[in-house]
């Protein structure tokens, strides 16, 4: 599996220059603001050719945050989100994360799919975001 490093200001460039092949026709540049390889690059890792990123970090409450991971279309299937959250995983765990968190849209079957198979468990929370902005929350335990 290839060598995953933490992501630099350098990576959030080119992702943000490429973002369709990673996240398709949904706008999420919001999602990449640059603290999270600034402030949390701890807990930011990037497959060395930038086929792969996670940002996440560690909340006070020993709660490892996935805030977004995504695969390059030309490298899906090939176990890298996997790998990925198994490196952050890690991370968290050096850290004092007890538990690992994600959310993500109902709407979002891809995603739900995905962190269910790597052993995520799904729960629909109504007005998450605020109201009617139900999102689906994703946890796993890491004890
Ligand atoms: C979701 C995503 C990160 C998965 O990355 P990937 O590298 O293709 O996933 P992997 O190859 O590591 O797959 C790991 C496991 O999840 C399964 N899986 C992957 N995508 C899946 C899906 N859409 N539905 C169900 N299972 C899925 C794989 O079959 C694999 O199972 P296995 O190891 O038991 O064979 C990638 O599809 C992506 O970037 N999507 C767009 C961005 C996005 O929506 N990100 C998540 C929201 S934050």
């Amino acid at each position: 599996m290839t060598e995953l490093r933490r992501a630099t200001p350098t990576d959030l460039a080119a992702i943000l220059a490429d973002l369709p092949a990673y996240w398709g026709d949904r706008d999420v540049r919001h999602l990449h603001h640059p603290m999270f390889v600034r402030e949390f690059g701890d807990t930011a890792f990037v497959s060395g050719d930038v086929d792969g990123y996670l940002f996440g970090f560690v909340a006070p409450a020993h709660v490892g945050y996935i805030h977004a991971v995504a695969v390059h279309e030309r490298s899906r299937g090939s176990g890298l989100g996997r790998h990925l959250h198994a490196a952050f995983a890690a991370a968290a765990r050096a850290r004092g994360a007890t538990r690992l968190k994600a959310i993500t849209g109902a709407a979002n079957a891809d995603s739900i799919g995905f962190h269910e198979r790597i052993g995520f468990t799904a729960c629909l929370i109504p007005d998450y975001s605020g109201p009617g902005q139900d999102r689906v929350v994703l946890t796993r335990d890491l004890l």
